[in-house]
């Protein structure tokens, strides 16, 4: 798949240097589906838990922002807008509001631009993980990492912003591959 992949996006490039290329060329229109593994989605709106809204921007909401519009009525909550907030999954492609379910040993672990662990953050049932207080304590940038059963996924590049979930959407963006997922 890797490859495939590779030699399509070689053979478009080549196509834009000629000038156009036809929308769509050489990819699939039908929308990435998102799965959720575990089968259990988050049904309490944004009633108060530890458990709510996997996979949304948590920090974003918080602070009363309308991230990708999944806060249209500017709700906020900015004293509990954690720093450092997010959600693991099991595979990198899982639906907004689908319940996690990591096994219970998973952390997040927060370095610093040394590479020294300065929180390790634990993994709920849904699947999210917050820090405790809304500044960043440490030095920014911060790096981060997943660690389960034994091993590791880490995020290569160092961050500014710790509301993981705005750039680990379904689908990504700002370069991450999509969600935050468990060591494969
Ligand atoms: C669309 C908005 C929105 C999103 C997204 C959101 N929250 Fe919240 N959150 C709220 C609101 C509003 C409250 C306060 C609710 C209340 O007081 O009844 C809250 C409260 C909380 C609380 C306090 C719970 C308590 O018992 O005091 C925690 C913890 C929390 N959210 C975690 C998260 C996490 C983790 C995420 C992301 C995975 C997240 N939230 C995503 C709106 C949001
Ligand atoms: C500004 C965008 C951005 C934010 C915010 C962000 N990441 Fe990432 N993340 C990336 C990018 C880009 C990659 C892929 C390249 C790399 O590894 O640096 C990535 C990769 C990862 C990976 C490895 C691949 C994956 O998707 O699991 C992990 C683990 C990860 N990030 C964890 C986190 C955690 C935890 C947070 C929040 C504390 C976070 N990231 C916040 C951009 C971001």
């Amino acid at each position: 798949m890797t490859l495939s992949r590779l030699v399509v996006s070689a053979s478009l490039g080549l196509v834009a240097c000629g000038g156009s290329i036809p929308v769509g060329q050489g990819f699939s229109s039908t929308p990435v589906t998102a799965t959720c593994a575990s089968g259990q989605q988050w049904t309490g709106g944004n009633s108060e838990s530890e458990l709510m809204n996997p996979g949304l921007a948590c920090r974003s909401c918080h602070l009363g922002d309308n991230f990708q519009n999944q806060n249209p009525t500017r709700e906020a909550e900015p004293s509990k807008a954690f720093f450092f907030m997010g959600t693991v999954f099991p595979s990198v492609r899982e639906a907004d509001l689908c319940a996690a379910a990591v096994p219970t040993d998973t952390v997040v672990e927060i370095l610093d631009a040394q590479d020294v662990v300065q929180f390790s953050l634990p993994v709920n049932a849904a699947g999210n993980f917050r820090s405790r207080t809304t500044a960043a304590g440490l030095t920014l940038p911060y790096k981060a990492r997943v660690k389960s059963g034994g091993t590791v996924n880490v995020m290569a590049s160092a961050q500014m912003d710790g509301d993981c979930n705005a750039c680990h959407t379904v689908n990504g963006l700002n370069g991450a591959p999509g969600r935050v997922f468990l060591p494969q």
